[in-house]
């Protein structure tokens, strides 16, 4: 089922998520929603907290366009490792329409249950590093936005309430 995405600035995006604590039916169904969420809208990425679920569950998808598709699915994902710098263009499901250049680590090594309860290590570099960084972002109530400078947050904020306007005259 594809799921109503929470945007900026709904407070339950700020909510930190807990730890998905066991494994089941239920979990198979959020996942299965993320993943037709993210797919529909479309997006590479996307955390349970942007449906309202505060569960530490991200789903990811990097793979090009006219590439089979790729699901990742990372319950508690954990960075254990991160080096090297970027410094790429991001946008986010949450918040439509806007994009900005966010300072990450060019790879990372992520820890993670996958749905059969088994433990994953990804070791990822390029667009699926920063995906992993800005999914558990969300998991901790972080938001790309929130990286950037302040003078462009400012700029930001009064371009998003315009963008904002203009979203709802629409529907
Ligand atoms: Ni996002």
């Amino acid at each position: 089922m594809i799921r109503n995405i929470l945007t900026y600035p709904d407070p339950e995006l700020k909510k930190k998520s807990a730890p998905v604590t066991v494994i089941n039916e239920k979990t198979i169904e959020l996942v299965r929603d993320m993943a037709e969420t993210m797919y529909d809208a479309p997006g590479v990425g996307l955390a349970a907290p942007q449906i309202g679920v505060h569960q530490r569950v991200v789903v990811i998808d990097v793979s090009a366009k006219d590439e089979p598709p790729e699901l990742i699915v990372a319950i508690n994902p954990v960075i254990i490792h991160a080096d090297g710098e970027s410094y790429e263009e991001e946008g986010c499901l949450s918040v439509p329409k806007y994009a900005a250049n966010v300072r990450r680590h060019a790879r990372v090594v992520v820890k993670a249950l996958n749905l059969e309860g088994e433990e994953i290590t990804c070791k990822a570099d390029g667009l699926l590093a920063i995906a992993f960084q800005h999914e558990i972002d969300h998991l901790d109530g972080i938001l790309f936005v929130d990286h950037i400078s302040p003078l462009k947050r400012e700029i930001f904020r009064r371009k998003y309430r315009r963008i904002r306007e203009e979203l709802q005259e629409r529907e």
